[in-house]
C-alpha cells in the first residue's frame, strides 16, 4: 500500500491507503475526541463527536474522522469554533442521558459544555454501541444487544447467552463510556440468578 501525505493541523502527516483521517491523526500524535471508536473495532461513526474539517482545493467540508479515509493532499483541521460548537452540542445532548459519566464531563468541561442544557432523559446509556459490537466483533458472542428503536432504544443482555458467556468475559464494561454498562450487568445478573434453569447453566 502507498503512502498518502495529509496535512494535519499544519503538520505534514504520511499515512497509509485506506486509513482513517483519525487513525492518521493519532499516529502523528494528534487527538481528536471520540466517543464510539475502538481501535479493534470496525468504524460505526455513531457518536460524530470526532467532526473534523477536511479541504482540497477550493472546497471542504466537515466530516466523521473515523470513519472518512484519507486521499492525496487532504488538508485537515480538527479544531475550529465551529467544531468546537458542534462538539459542545453532541456533549450536551449526550450529557441529558448520562449526566455523571466522568468521560462526558471531562470532554464537556473542554468543549464549554453545559450539562444541565437539555431536559435529563437519564437512560445512562448514549448509544455508542461499544459493548454491543464489541461483543459481536471481537467475542463473537453477541451476548448484548440493542433493543426498541429511537428514544427507546436501549442495551439488554440475552440472558440465555449472558448465563453462558459473560461471568468469565466482562470485557465490555471498561469500553463503556457512561459506566452504565456495569449496572445492566448487574441488573442481568441479579434477573438471571433469580431464575433457576439459567443458573445452572452457569
Ligand atoms: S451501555 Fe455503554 S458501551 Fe453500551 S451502548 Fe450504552 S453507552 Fe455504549
Ligand atoms: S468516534 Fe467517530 S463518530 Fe464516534
Amino acid at each position: 500500500m502507498s503512502d498518502i501525505l495529509v496535512k494535519i493541523d499544519g503538520k505534514d502527516v504520511e499515512a497509509r491507503e485506506g486509513m482513517t483521517i483519525l487513525e492518521a491523526a493519532q499516529s502523528a500524535g494528534i487527538s481528536i475526541p471520540t466517543l464510539c471508536h475502538h481501535e479493534k473495532l470496525e468504524p460505526f461513526g455513531g457518536c460524530r463527536l470526532c467532526i473534523v474539517k477536511v479541504q482540497v482545493g477550493d472546497w471542504s467540508k466537515h466530516v466523521v474522522s473515523c470513519v472518512y479515509t484519507v486521499e492525496e493532499d487532504l488538508i485537515v483541521t480538527t479544531r475550529s469554533e465551529k467544531i468546537d460548537q458542534i462538539r459542545k452540542m453532541i456533549l450536551e445532548l449526550q450529557l441529558a442521558h448520562a449526566p455523571d459519566s466522568p468521560e462526558l464531563l471531562a470532554f464537556a468541561e473542554e468543549y464549554g459544555a453545559d450539562k444541565d442544557r437539555f431536559e435529563k432523559e437519564a437512560s445512562f446509556c448514549i448509544h455508542c454501541g461499544l459493548c454491543v459490537r464489541y461483543c459481536d466483533e471481537v467475542k463473537k458472542k453477541n451476548a448484548v444487544g440493542f433493543v426498541d428503536r429511537g428514544i427507546r432504544k436501549e442495551i439488554s443482555f440475552i440472558p440465555e447467552v449472558a448465563a453462558r458467556e459473560c461471568w468469565n468475559c466482562k470485557e465490555c464494561f471498561e469500553l463503556c463510556p457512561t459506566e452504565a454498562l456495569q449496572a445492566a450487568y448487574v441488573l442481568a445478573e441479579s434477573l438471571i440468578s433469580a431464575t433457576p434453569s439459567f443458573k445452572s447453566e452457569k
